[in-house]
Formats: C-alpha cells, sequence, structure tokens
C-alpha cells in the first residue's frame, strides 16, 4: 500500500499563488500512483469558506482516495462544511481511524481554540488510547498537525501548550507495539526525531513562499509530500 502525505496548503485569498502550489503537488502526488493521500492540516490560512472551496476544488483532482484532519490555521466548523465526506468527527474534534486497509491509521485532532500550539484534552487522549488499543496484527501509523518532539530547529521547539500531554500521548505510543511512525506537518520545514525508537517527521509546507529554514531555491518550487510505504 502506498499512502502519501501532503501538509500545510494555507490556501489564501490574499495569495493567490498557493493555490497553484497545491495544484503542482496534486500533479506530483498522482504521477506517484498512491492508493490514499492525507492532509495533515493547516489546509486554508485565514479559515473562510472560499479557502475551503478553492483547496477542495483543487484536493478533488487526486487521483487517491483523500482525508483531511485541521491545523491551528483551520476553523473546524469551516472545514467540517466543506470536507464533511473526507474526515470523521469524534464530538467537537475532527479525531479518527481508519480501519479499512492493510494498514491502520490514526488522525489526531491537535487543534487548540487558546493558541497556535497544540493541545490534546481527555476527550482526545481517550479515543487515542482506545484507538491504539484496538488493534490488530496490521501495522498502525499516526498522522497529526502538531510535531509531538522537540523541534530543536526553531525558537519554541515544544508546539504544545502543555507539554505533559504530549509525555501522556507518547508514552501511549510507547505501549503500541503495532505503532511504527508518526507523521506531522506544521513546522514548515523536514524535521524529524525518534521518540524511543519510533520515528516521528514533520513535511515542509506545500505552501511556497512559507517554507521556513536554509533551502536552496530548487527546494522552495519544488512540489512537497512524502510517500509511505508498506
Ligand atoms: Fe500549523
Amino acid at each position: 500500500m502506498r499512502i502519501i502525505q501532503i501538509s500545510d496548503s494555507h490556501i489564501s485569498l490574499k495569495t493567490p499563488q498557493r493555490l497553484d502550489d497545491l495544484k503542482r503537488c496534486v500533479e506530483a502526488v498522482n504521477a506517484q500512483s498512491p492508493d490514499l493521500v492525507v492532509h495533515t492540516g493547516d489546509i486554508a490560512h485565514d479559515a473562510n469558506a472560499q479557502e475551503y472551496q478553492q483547496a477542495r476544488s483543487a484536493l478533488d483532482e487526486l487521483s487517491a482516495p483523500y482525508f483531511v484532519m485541521p491545523g491551528n490555521r483551520d476553523n473546524r466548523s469551516e472545514l467540517v462544511a466543506v470536507f464533511s465526506d473526507r474526515l470523521v468527527m469524534l464530538q467537537e474534534f475532527i479525531q479518527y481511524s481508519l480501519e479499512d486497509y492493510p494498514v491502520r491509521m490514526l488522525m489526531i485532532d491537535t487543534v487548540s481554540t487558546q493558541s497556535n500550539k497544540g493541545r490534546l484534552c481527555n476527550t482526545r487522549l481517550q479515543h487515542i488510547k482506545a484507538s491504539l488499543e484496538a488493534g490488530d496484527s496490521r501495522p498502525l501509523i499516526v498522522f497529526m498537525h502538531h510535531t509531538p518532539f522537540e523541534v530543536t530547529e526553531i525558537p519554541d521547539p515544544f508546539q504544545f501548550e502543555d507539554w505533559s500531554e504530549v509525555e501522556t500521548l507518547t508514552g501511549m505510543f510507547a505501549q503500541c507495539e503495532a505503532l511504527r511512525a508518526v507523521y506531522c506537518g506544521h513546522v514548515h520545514r523536514n524535521v524529524g526525531a525518534e521518540l524511543k525508537g519510533l520515528p516521528v517527521t514533520a513535511i515542509t509546507c506545500m505552501a511556497c513562499d512559507l517554507r521556513k529554514g536554509q533551502i536552496t531555491d530548487e527546494e522552495r518550487q519544488r512540489p512537497e509530500y512524502k510517500v509511505i510505504d508498506f
């Protein structure tokens, strides 16, 4: 099975170029013949309905089924209004697992209404625990917007409001034998770490103008996505 992760399209009516960035990325992803595509959040920049509709029309050109989750720039209700068939709700959160594939996938909603940083309340943590424990012999991978590891390259390496929630999360990860990897976005650069042997990575944004870090002109312009093969 081939899964492709894309992230941080930040579609903006003020920066129309980002819609072209997303369209170029969709073309490049289709050329890789994925079975499934996952967008790890910050779909829109200002979270208005028109931005979500633009993103939707571009993402609908994907040749594979795709699923979405929110980032800190997204507004859950605006996102759900346009992408209701590309996500599953857990009460007011957009958090769910996909169980009908050879690889199990858990999509974690890390969005806070208080800040741009990540949050994991009891409702979400309990669902994560149950989902991790509900596994069978299939491998499991996790997608989440915010990075649950220290990103040393950025001024504030801890992108959660309360790091003890991350410690609870990573403790749950450590108990799950089927868990193979965790895939994030948010930090707009390609970075990674290991949490007790578990690979955790973040990919840079599809929006070329928002890419961070020391990158070449080629790296700034190319379509960015991550191929995950099982
Ligand atoms: Fe973000």
